[in-house]
């Protein structure tokens, strides 16, 4: 599904843009259901985010005590390994103490069996999101915070491993070749429940990428995992800088003027 596209001039800039999102996102979905379910993600793109929405005053009225975290992906690792997505999150934003401790939840990827901590998360999605909190029977999250691999991975969704063709389950444990590792990940029918599906990418060398997944929508031809990334009743916005943005997309992108919202 061709996103919605976003540029921004810097880093800053597009942390303070997604921030800004997430906050009017928070106060609308608690005074309609009195809680924001977020997912965050791993990755480089993320930490300006993490560290605006951590030290900047302009966000120290987000309503946190109202928002249960949870994570999009995860590595196969304890949660003190320095490769963890949750350690990065806890190092960026959980150590301001303003998220309550038993609002966060984290895949207990310390467990061996990766089928095991896979099957632990659904369970704990499950105990957060009732029916009324699912569409199509899987976990409606009002904001998903995505990335975009050099592979044109999302999540941990990469190409051509199984977790592409997940159907029923909202999340599992992904075998990578490339990596020799399994991964934890929502799946993505779990990911295109949400309400709103936030991909950041401030990493110039995906540049590249950024181009040919853009030109495959394009020309219909789908063979990156990002492609599936369709909201079937929600907002989907990519945040590019313009270090990462293709040239055309920058001009068209102006003349566009962004986001809804
Ligand atoms: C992870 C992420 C992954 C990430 C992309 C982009 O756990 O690694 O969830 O999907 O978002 O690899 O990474 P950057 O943000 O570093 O470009």
């Amino acid at each position: 599904m061709k996103p919605q596209i976003e540029i921004l001039p810097d880093n800053e800039a597009l942390a303070r843009r997604v921030a800004d999102k997430m906050l009017e996102q928070a106060q609308h979905s608690i005074a309609e259901r009195g809680r924001f379910t977020l997912a965050l993600t791993g990755g480089d793109s993320p930490v300006p985010l993490y560290q605006t929405l951590a030290e900047d005053p302009a966000y120290r009225a987000f309503p946190w005590q109202k928002t249960l975290c949870f994570f999009g992906d995860e590595r196969h690792v304890p949660p003190d390994h320095r490769t963890s997505n949750y350690l990065q999150a806890k190092k960026m934003l959980f150590h301001t103490g303003l998220i309550p401790e038993e609002n966060i939840f984290r895949f207990h990827a310390e467990t061996p069996d990766a089928e095991e901590v896979a099957a632990d998360y659904e369970q704990t999605l499950r105990k957060h999101f009732s029916p009324k909190d699912q569409l199509n029977g899987f976990p409606r999250f009002d904001v998903i915070l995505l990335g975009l691999g050099a592979n044109g991975h999302t999540a941990s969704l990469f190409p051509c491993t199984q977790a592409l063709q997940e159907k029923k389950r909202w999340a599992v444990a992904n075998q990578v070749p490339e990596l020799d590792k399994f991964r934890l990940t929502l799946t993505f029918p779990a990911l295109n429940a949400a309400r709103e599906i936030y991909l950041e990418s401030i990493d110039p060398r995906k540049r590249d990428t950024v181009i040919n997944v853009l030109k495959a929508e394009e020309l219909n031809f789908y063979p990156y995992p990002v492609q599936s990334i369709a909201p079937v009743s929600g907002n989907y916005c990519w945040f590019l800088t313009e270090a990462t943005a293709p040239s055309d997309q920058q001009k068209e992108s102006r003349q566009l003027a962004g986001c809804p919202g």
